[in-house]
């Protein structure tokens, strides 16, 4: 709740307004009929044409004040609910944008983006409905039930059968309702991952020609959600008869006893004619609350989805103690000391004990098999996870001790999968340093190789890249990636398998420009070829988590198996090529 005021608290006027004319414009309409009965009764039998007429202003008067309040209590709750859903989505995709990889991977895709938008527009309708609803319904129910017994108190006994058996009902739908709508939210998570899977990765559905099974795979999901859908639904419109049922059995009693009653005298017809009005009013406030519990039901659902997002816990902040350190990153030496890790899912460490020292300036490769945790153990110097246990440490200080932007800015890495964004390519540049110049951009191009290919195109640093950069090739893409993150001028530079989808004499070139131009920077990099590492000055080879071997070129060749393994099988490779 608290987090509710905090994003609704810019329209608190209109929070405020919509319940209070809500309850004018509802003891209006209670009155109106006890004011008809009064006209009827007092003006029209005695012919009492001056009392009629004073009644009669009265009742406009009032019906105006009820339709005035109305309406301005209408446009309050929806200015009000309106308000709070838009801020609410701007909390959440605030909230996102700091959450960590390991946030990002309990929550799914899908998920996120149901949670952002068809959860929001279910609290903001219910809020919609609730501002005005929740307070006329109970008002409404209480006002009537006093003026038909002030009207009639025997006739009223009619109520004390229809209204314990309403909600009877009302408790049975309520009780199934909160499964089922639990169920409907999570099969809508289940579409949009699948909608959002497929239009991201459409190229490669359409290359294996898998379109049939994407079909299907949609299909089952669609399903599930129309099963899901009409469970929920079909408990809704199964309010309505058993209101309607009870509405007219209730009318049908009140008009047989009320009936009898004039005919004996004990009461006239205009009190009747009140006392039906009543009757209906008790009877829809009744309804309507049976739809605020089933609608709130949903909502609450929803509400609970949207907090799990805005309350998670961002791990990974900047501890206050690393604001006030304000130590910087110097010369990029790198240790871990310890240092084991697994992911949130639980599972087994990914890491174990891994335990190296990389100096500033160095070059230092990494090799294994897919699946050997090399990514995972880079990850860990940006901090873009935090070690299970152990120490990771940048120019001796664990990585904890600096703020993570500053972490971040100064470790450059090229992520594995890797994207550009829509926008020119001097746009996408920019991302490693928003405040580069023209000379800077270049050089950091030429440095990565891309400049030739780069002026090559139509518009040169100018020319567009469509989303994720489709237009231009995977190596192409690679080193665009690559001159980004060195316009970071970062203390460290780490390349996940970066020039995977690079010729061989380009990349030799790139590494040669690294030795100039970054040449105090710490390098790391992350490759299969035997040629992408063999001038490191070390090579660390991870197999399954573990280092399984560490040193330069010719002592690994010399005495590590697993190295003369790899080395063996790709020379020979090479010569069958
Ligand atoms: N986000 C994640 N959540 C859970 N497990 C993960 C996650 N990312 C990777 N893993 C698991 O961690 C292990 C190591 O993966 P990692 O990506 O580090 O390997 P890698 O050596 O980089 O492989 P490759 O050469 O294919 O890139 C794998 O078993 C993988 O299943
Ligand atoms: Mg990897």
């Amino acid at each position: 709740m608290k987090k509710y005021i905090q994003y609704g608290k810019e329209y608190k006027k209109y929070f405020f307004l919509a319940p209070i004319l809500t309850l004018v414009d509802t003891l209006a309409e209670v009155v109106l009929p006890m004011l008809m009965s009064i006209i009827v009764s007092n003006g029209v039998m005695a012919q009492d044409i001056p009392y009629i007429i004073k009644i009669g202003i009265v009742m406009v008067l009032v019906a105006m004040l009820a339709m005035g309040s109305a309406i301005i209590g209408a446009y309050c709750s929806a200015r009000a609910s309106v308000g709070l859903g838009a801020n609410l989505r701007q909390g959440m995709f605030d909230k996102v944008q700091q959450f960590s990889f390991a946030n990002i991977d309990t929550f799914s895709t899908g998920s996120l983006v149901t949670r952002l938008t068809n959860d929001i527009t279910q609290v903001q309708n219910v809020a919609m409905m609730g501002l005005r609803m929740a307070l006329r319904a109970p008002i409404m129910l209480i006002g009537a039930v006093i003026m038909a017994i002030s009207l009639d108190s025997e006739l009223a006994v009619v109520f004390c059968v229809a209204i314990p058996v309403l909600a009877v009902a009302l408790v049975l739908i309520m009780k199934n309702a909160f499964p089922r709508f639990d169920n409907l939210q999570k099969m809508y998570d289940r579409l949009n991952s699948n909608v959002e899977e497929n239009a991201t990765n459409v190229r490669v559905v359409k290359s294996f020609v898998r379109e049939d099974y994407e079909r299907e795979k949609f299909e089952e999901s669609n399903s599930l959600l129309y099963r899901a859908a009409w469970k929920a639904i079909r408990l809704v419109i199964m309010d309505m008869p058993v209101m309607t049922l009870v509405m007219n059995v209730t009318t049908i009693a009140v008009v047989w006893f009320g009936g009898n009653k004039i005919l004996g005298g004990q009461m006239q017809v205009a009190n009747l004619m009140a006392f039906i009005t009543y009757t209906f009013q008790i009877l829809m406030s009744l309804m309507m609350m049976s739809m605020i519990f089933i609608m709130g039901s949903r909502a609450v659902i929803s509400s609970r989805r949207i907090l799990a997002v805005l309350n998670e816990e961002v791990d990974l902040k900047s501890s206050d103690a690393s604001q006030k350190n304000g130590y910087t990153v110097e010369s990029g030496r790198v240790e871990f000391k310890d240092v084991c890790f697994k992911y949130k899912d639980g599972g087994e460490d990914v890491l174990k004990d891994i335990n190296f020292t990389i100096n500033s300036g160095e070059t230092v490769a990494i090799i294994g098999a897919t699946g050997s945790a090399k990514t995972s153990l880079v990850q860990l110097i940006p901090r873009l996870y935090d070690v299970t246990a152990g120490q990771v440490l940048v120019d001796g200080r664990d990585v904890k001790d600096y703020t993570v932007e500053h972490l971040r800015d100064s470790v450059s890495m090229v992520l594995q999968k890797n994207v550009l964004f829509s926008g020119t390519i001097r746009d996408n540049l920019k991302w490693g340093d928003e405040h580069a110049d023209d000379t800077e951009i270049i050089a950091a191009a030429k440095a990565a190789q891309a400049h030739d290919f780069i002026m090559s195109m139509r518009d040169g640093y100018d020319t567009y890249l469509s989303q994720g950069g489709v237009n231009v090739s995977g190596g192409q893409k690679q080193r665009l990636c690559i001159a980004r993150a060195l316009l970071k001028k970062p203390k460290i530079l780490i390349l996940d398998d970066s020039t995977s989808a690079v010729d061989t004499a380009t990349e030799a070139k790139i590494r040669e420009t690294f030795n100039t131009s970054l040449k105090a920077a710490t390098k790391i990099i992350i490759a299969q070829r035997i040629t992408s590492v063999m001038d490191a000055d070390k090579i660390i080879i991870l197999d399954n988590g573990q280092i399984v071997g560490m040193g330069s070129h010719d002592e690994l060749l010399k005495n590590n198996v697993e190295y003369q393994e790899i080395y063996y099988s790709q020379k020979d490779r090479e010569v069958s090529a």
